[in-house]
C-alpha cells in the first residue's frame, strides 16, 4: 500500500480512543484499503473488527445478512462468543452455513426489524461478557439510504454504545454522507469525527513504482513523470497505469516515454466499457459539464461552455453541484477537476459527444 501512514494512525488513534468517525473519498480512493488497515491494527490490540458492506443493499433483511456475513469473518474466542450469544438469542442469524436467508425461507414471517436492532447489539453483548470492544465498519453507508427507515433504525442501537463500540462509516458521496450526519433531523451518529480522503503524494506514487521496478530489475525511467502528471495521485488509477507500464517494460531495460504512451493505450482501450459505463450514468447536464471540464480552456460559468456543450449558462452550477456530491469533480491546485483522470482522458480521445440516446433531464 502507498503511504497513507498518517491516515492509518490517526484512525486508529480515533478508534482506540473510542471516537467514531466518517471517512469520505472518491470512488477508489482507497477507502475500504485503509479502513481494512486500521482493522487489522485494532485487531491486533485486541478488538473485536467487523467490516460491514452495504453496497446496494435494499432490504433490512439484507442489512441483517450484511451483519451476519461481516461477523462470519471474525476467528477465535470472539467468534465463538458471537455464536453464543446468537445462538442465545435464537434469531435465525448464525455463523454457520445456514444463516438468515435459510431461516427467512423457512419462517417467513420473521420480522427483519426486530432481528437488525438485536444484530446491532452484539458489540454492547460482547463488551460486557469480558470487555472487549468493537470496531464496526459500515462501507458504502450512503446505501442505507435506499431503504427506508433503515439509518434511523441503526442510529437508535448504537447511538448510546459508548466505550463498547466504535463506528467507522465510509461512503463516496458528499452529498448522501452530508444527508445521512449533518442533516439535524437525521444525523446517523452525532460525534462521528469526519475525515477526507486527498490523493496520494505524488512523491509516495514515484518512490513505490520505482521500488517495485527495481525489484523485478526494471526502471520506470522517463515515463515516470507523465505518469504520475496523468494520474494526480488518484489511488486506484496510478496503481493500475504503473502495472500498464511495467508489462511493457521488458527485465533489464528502462520505460521512456513511448513505453508511457503504449501503456497509456492499452489501459485505454482495456477500461473503454467502464468508462462508457461511467459516463451513462451521469445526467446529460453532468455529461455537458464533465465534457466542458475535460476537453475545454474556456471559463466553465461563461457563455463560450454553455454554447461549446450545448447546456444552459444557468445550468452549469447546479450540474455542478450534483458532480460535486457524488466527488466526481475535485479541486486540484484551485481547479476544478474530473476526480478520475481515465475518464477525462476518454472525454478527450472523443470527437463528438457520444450518443447520448433519448435521455432527458
Ligand atoms: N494507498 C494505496 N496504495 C496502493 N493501492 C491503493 C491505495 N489505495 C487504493 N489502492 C488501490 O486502489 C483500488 C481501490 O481501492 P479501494 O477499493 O480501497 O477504494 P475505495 O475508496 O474503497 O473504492 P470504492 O469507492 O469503489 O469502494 C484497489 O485496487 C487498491 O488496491
Ligand atoms: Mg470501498
Amino acid at each position: 500500500m502507498i503511504d497513507r501512514d498518517a491516515e492509518a494512525d490517526d484512525l486508529l488513534r480515533l478508534t482506540m480512543g473510542s471516537h467514531s468517525f466518517r471517512l469520505i473519498g472518491p470512488r477508489r480512493y482507497g477507502k475500504t484499503t485503509l479502513l481494512r488497515r486500521v482493522l487489522a491494527a485494532a485487531e491486533a490490540n485486541g478488538t473485536a473488527t467487523v467490516l460491514v458492506d452495504l453496497q446496494d443493499v435494499l432490504s433490512i433483511s439484507e442489512i441483517v445478512v450484511r451483519l451476519e456475513s461481516a461477523y462470519k469473518r471474525l476467528k477465535g474466542p470472539v467468534r465463538r462468543h458471537v455464536e453464543d450469544l446468537l445462538r442465545t438469542w435464537n434469531l435465525g442469524v448464525s455463523l454457520g452455513a445456514a444463516g438468515f436467508t435459510a431461516s427467512l425461507r423457512e419462517n417467513p414471517n420473521t420480522n427483519p426489524e426486530a432481528v437488525l436492532l438485536r444484530v446491532l447489539e452484539i458489540p454492547e453483548a460482547l463488551f460486557e461478557r469480558n470487555g472487549t470492544p468493537s470496531l464496526i465498519v459500515f462501507d458504502e453507508i450512503q446505501d442505507v439510504l435506499n431503504v427506508p427507515g433503515a439509518d434511523g433504525k441503526i442510529r437508535s442501537v448504537i447511538q448510546h454504545q459508548g466505550r463498547a463500540a466504535t463506528y467507522a462509516f465510509a461512503g463516496s458521496a458528499p452529498g448522501m454522507m452530508n444527508r445521512l450526519f449533518s442533516d439535524p433531523s437525521r444525523p446517523l451518529l452525532e460525534q462521528a469525527v469526519p475525515r477526507h480522503l486527498e490523493p496520494l503524494p505524488l512523491n509516495e506514487v514515484a518512490d513505490y513504482v520505482i521500488t517495485r521496478f527495481q525489484a523485478s530489475r526494471r526502471d520506470p525511467g522517463r515515463a515516470m513523470d507523465p505518469l504520475l502528471a496523468f494520474a494526480r495521485g488518484h489511488p486506484q488509477r496510478s496503481m493500475m497505469l504503473a502495472h500498464y507500464l511495467w508489462e511493457r517494460t521488458p527485465a533489464g531495460e528502462t520505460a521512456d516515454e513511448s513505453t508511457w504512451l503504449a501503456a497509456l493505450d492499452q489501459a485505454s482501450a482495456d477500461t473503454g466499457l467502464l468508462m462508457q459505463a461511467i459516463w451513462r450514468a451521469l445526467t446529460l447536464n453532468e455529461r455537458r459539464v464533465a465534457r466542458a471540464l475535460a476537453t475545454s480552456s474556456a471559463p466553465l460559468y461563461s457563455d463560450e461552455t454553455a454554447a461549446l456543450v450545448g447546456i444552459k449558462r444557468t445550468s452549469i452550477r447546479s450540474a455542478v453541484d450534483s458532480l460535486r456530491a457524488k466527488a466526481d469533480v475535485v479541486d486540484a491546485q484551485g481547479r476544478l477537476r474530473l476526480t478520475d483522470p481515465m475518464l477525462e482522458h476518454w472525454l478527450r480521445s472523443q470527437g463528438a459527444l457520444p450518443d447520448d440516446g433519448d435521455d432527458t433531464d
